[in-house]
């Protein structure tokens, strides 16, 4: 079996941090979230994986590389523009060749991996797999109605109305039968060749799809509120290893820290996860906060929080809570008066005070 990841598309909902990179690559428990994705398809067993890249190739090529890391086989596959789910799996046509495939989308994280999914797949041999959950907010998914038995009975794409709570989650899995069916559908109303048509085609023509309920958590990292979510969720499972040094300092709960991270006069409560190189001094991290390498954190407090590599933040008098501080990014509070606000802030940023 292979595997395709989609990495393409534009992550306009996630600016101002998609300006200088891929949304795919956002860290997740210092992470990129597209290696959440590559390790569940490698876990499955699957060794060749077709990865679609669209503006933001060359960072996705950077920081992917060919696969010698997971020890497999990576193609990239470029799309001219973000033309659908659907549009990208014709244009993989060529790498994905007879073989039976799985596609999962790159900006998903899926606690359960994908393993039973595609042993089922393998026994069962339908046309099509989908994966389904339930969710409080199902008009910003693709939306599944299914029958007493279970079986799928129709799919529709973020209805304004949705017929059920059943989300797809961004995992499919397909054999050839796809590919006639993507031949047989138009774009819809954005423009896009979806997948929820051409599985539909599939169940018109009655074609085998089947669908499974996944059991743990799922994750669609589209928002900025999501990649905290998903943060918190990575961070609930992380296992302590302390590769650092710490000095009057004190660590409770599970905490990761890198190599060459000096942690000094703080506190820190795990769950937490600590880069390289980092340096804390004199503050506070609390549970749920990912603090990338060569982060400096002065005076100041953390929690619930992804901190990209390379930030600086000193003398921030209030907690920073529930926030995503990008790259590189100096907060800094210094004590001179009069007491005033200097922001210089990128495109889309946001700022929040609260009094
Ligand atoms: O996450 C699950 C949802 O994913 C499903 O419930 C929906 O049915 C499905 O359409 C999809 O909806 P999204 O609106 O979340 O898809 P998004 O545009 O965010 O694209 C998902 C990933 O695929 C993302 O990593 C970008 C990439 N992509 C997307 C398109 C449209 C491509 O590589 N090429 C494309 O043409």
């Amino acid at each position: 079996m292979k595997g395709l990841i989609l990495a393409g598309g534009f992550g306009t909902r996630l600016r101002p941090l998609t300006y200088t990179g891929a949304k795919q690559l956002i860290p997740v428990a210092n992470k990129p979230i597209i290696f959440y994705g590559i390790e569940a398809l490698v876990k499955a067993g699957i060794k060749e994986i077709g990865i679609i890249v669209g503006e933001t190739a060359k960072e996705v090529k950077n920081t992917v590389g060919k696969g010698e890391h997971w020890d497999i086989n990576i193609t990239y596959i470029p799309q001219e523009a973000p033309l659908g789910l659907a549009h990208a799996i014709k244009i993989s046509k060529d790498f994905l060749r007879d073989e039976p495939f799985v596609m999962y989308l790159g900006d998903n994280i899926l606690k359960e991996g994908i393993k039973d999914f595609v042993r089922r797949f393998q026994e069962n041999k339908p046309n099509a797999l989908i994966l389904l959950t339930e969710v409080t907010n199902p008009q910003e998914f693709g939306v599944a109605v299914i029958d007493e038995k279970g079986s799928v009975k129709k799919l529709i794409e973020k209805p304004k109305e949705p017929p059920s709570n059943l989300a797809l989650v961004g995992v499919y899995l397909f054999d050839t039968e796809i590919f006639r069916a993507i031949d047989h559908i138009k774009p819809s109303w954005r423009n896009e060749l979806e997948i929820t048509d051409a599985i539909q085609w599939l169940l018109d023509n009655d074609l085998k799809v089947e669908s499974h309920k996944v059991k743990e958590w799922w994750k669609d990292t589209g928002k900025p509120d999501d990649i905290i979510e998903a943060n918190l969720l990575v961070l609930e499972g992380i296992e302590p290893l302390n590769n650092g040094t710490h000095v009057d300092s004190t660590i409770n709960g599970r905490v990761c820290t890198g190599e060459g991270t000096v942690i000094e006069k703080s506190v820190i409560r795990g769950p937490v996860i600590i880069g390289k190189n980092a340096r804390i001094i004199h503050s506070y991290i609390g549970p749920f906060s990912s603090i990338g390498d060569n982060v400096l954190i002065e005076n100041s407090e953390i929690e619930c929080s992804v901190i990209m590599e390379g930030a600086r933040i000193k003398n921030v008098e209030k907690r920073i809570d529930r926030s995503i501080i990008g790259k590189n990014v100096v907060i800094n509070v210094s004590a001179h008066s009069p007491r005033t606000h200097r922001f210089i802030l990128g495109d889309q940023s946001y700022v929040e005070i609260i009094k």
